[in-house]
């Protein structure tokens, strides 16, 4: 299965690099900060048109078109452009997003960062790995030496779940936070041992099914912010390579 996933992801991507820098529509969702272009949706229809063709079976949960609900074990999750925003106003970091669920374990996932031309792909139990390259974790055990990444949701002005004043807090405790805009992309940093952690405190399902079994496969940890296992649908998430994580949970919960 994971060559077809990673087939199409490649496929997508083409969608998305021959648009980028083009004239494209663009639509707001729930705020201006929030837009969807026409190119989100053509690679979400070019995906979901794979699987009805290749595992016609199978359910799929995707952005912009919701669930597409079978009667499967099987469940595709998708994000067809993890980064719009960086997308539409032209800076090169975005990917696609996709992770298969088995009885809702995840079970595959690959994120294709596009305009690096990087595939990061990784199967449950088989390993992570970017253009064939396996990826591990940092090594890093002191929270003041990470370089962490971090997003922030479309309605971070009403500073939902403290997410600002945890923000203000890793910058405080730790040697760098970036924001870079697509966060498939920050977990597979997290991955290739690039950061030392993620966190982020409203993240969609799409957003994070790749990137959970990437950051595991490559021997790192993903919880909640009470250090408890998560699901796609948890919302909030840390990904980090285990060995900052207990600091970076106290961290995220100074703030209360
Ligand atoms: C967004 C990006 C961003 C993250 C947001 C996401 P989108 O996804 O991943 O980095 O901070 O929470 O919604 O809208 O570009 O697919
Ligand atoms: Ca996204
Ligand atoms: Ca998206």
């Amino acid at each position: 299965m994971i060559d077809k996933v990673v087939q199409i992801a490649k496929e997508a991507g083409g969608i998305i690099r021959d648009g980028f820098g083009k004239n494209f529509s663009v639509e707001y969702k729930t705020n201006l900060s929030n837009l969807v272009t026409e190119i989100d949706k053509k690679s979400e229809k070019a995906i979901i048109n794979f699987i009805r063709k290749e595992f016609p079976t199978h359910s799929v949960l995707a952005e912009e078109s919701g669930s597409h609900e079978k009667d499967s074990e099987y469940l595709w999750v998708i994000d067809p452009l993890d980064g719009t925003t960086n997308f539409a106003h032209g800076l090169p970091i975005f990917s696609v997003s996709i992770g298969v669920q088995k009885n809702n374990e995840i079970i595959c996932g690959v994120v294709y960062d596009v305009m690096r031309d990087a595939m990061y792909s990784a199967e449950i139990g088989g390993g992570a790995y970017c253009n064939g390259q396996r990826l591990q974790v940092s090594t890093n055990d002191d929270l003041e030496k990470s370089v962490l990444v971090t997003g922030f949701p479309y309605d971070i002005k009403n500073n939902p779940d403290h997410a600002i004043e945890r923000f203000v807090s890793f910058l405080k405790n730790s040697r760098a936070v970036r924001r870079l805009g697509s966060a498939a992309i920050d977990i597979c940093y997290v991955a290739e041992g690039v950061f030392d952690g993620f966190w982020e405190v409203h993240l969609n399902p799409w957003d994070m099914a790749a990137g959970k079994l990437l950051v595991e496969e490559a021997g790192g940890v993903v919880t909640n912010f009470s250090g408890e296992k998560i699901d796609i649908y948890s919302k909030q998430i840390l990904a980090s390579n285990g060995k900052v994580h207990s600091e970076m949970l106290r961290v995220l919960n100074s703030v209360l």
